[in-house]
């Protein structure tokens, strides 16, 4: 598959590897320019390549959105319309910004990034401290395999990402829809950033709905 990843920071850069490990065709872009990237593409390895955001936006059948939350409305909007999308923001307004709408619950940051890019959204690996996305792959059925919680609003989507998360050695964990089910694994709720089996992050994500 083509993964396209606009954010080469700590879970872009991570997930590039991953996806390249397992036999993805994989470009990273960050907000300065390939030129910018020739460390960071040769300490991941493989055939991962460097472009612009708008080329890694156009080449992905999956793009992947790694990048500070304040800063998503310069994402490439026209070139990720109705694409599968891997968002793994999350808010945080010291670093962010406030945002009102946030800041009352009234949406989310996901359903705000969906609106702004008219893609196909799912809300993965927002949940997960880089360290562990690095270091914690398992093979499946191994009993320190990690749960990714994942939410969106298309089955298809889901089926996509929810694949590509176990092929990566985690076990992919539907927490629900984007606006209810995202809610449950932002900053501040039970799994987030918490090292759990899938069936620990299925009770607690049923816990919260
Ligand atoms: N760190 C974690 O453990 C963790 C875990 C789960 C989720 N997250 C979330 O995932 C997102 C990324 O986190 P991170 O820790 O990987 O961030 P990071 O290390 O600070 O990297 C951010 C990356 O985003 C790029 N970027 C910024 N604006 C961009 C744009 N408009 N187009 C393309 N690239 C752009 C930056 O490039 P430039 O340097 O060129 O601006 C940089 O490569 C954040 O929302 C974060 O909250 C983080």
């Amino acid at each position: 598959m083509r993964i396209g990843i606009l954010g080469a920071g700590h879970i872009g850069s991570t997930l590039a590897r991953h996806f390249d490990r397992i036999g993805h065709e994989v470009v990273i872009s960050n907000s300065r320019g390939p030129d910018t990237l020739e460390d960071v593409v040769a300490d991941i390895g493989g055939s991962v390549r460097a472009v612009t955001a708008e080329d890694a936006a156009r080449f992905g059948e999956v793009v992947v959105v790694s990048i500070p939350y304040g800063h998503y409305r310069d994402l490439p909007a026209d070139a990720l319309r109705d694409k599968v999308v891997i968002d793994t923001c999350n808010y945080y307004p010291e670093r962010d910004g406030q945002d009102r709408e946030l800041d009352t619950d009234t949406t989310t940051s996901s359903e705000k990034i969906k609106e702004h890019t008219g893609s196909n959204l799912v809300k993965a690996f927002n949940a997960i401290y880089w360290e562990h996305l690095r270091d914690r792959a398992r093979p499946k059925g191994d009993p320190g395999r990690l749960a990714i919680p994942l939410s969106g609003s298309d089955d298809g989507a889901k089926a996509v990402v929810a694949g590509l998360v176990r092929d990566i050695g985690f076990d992919p964990v539907i927490a629900g829809n984007l606006g209810q089910g995202g809610r449950r694994h932002q900053p501040g709720t039970a799994v987030y950033g918490a090292e759990l089996s899938a069936e620990e992050s299925d009770a607690l994500l049923h816990a919260a709905a």
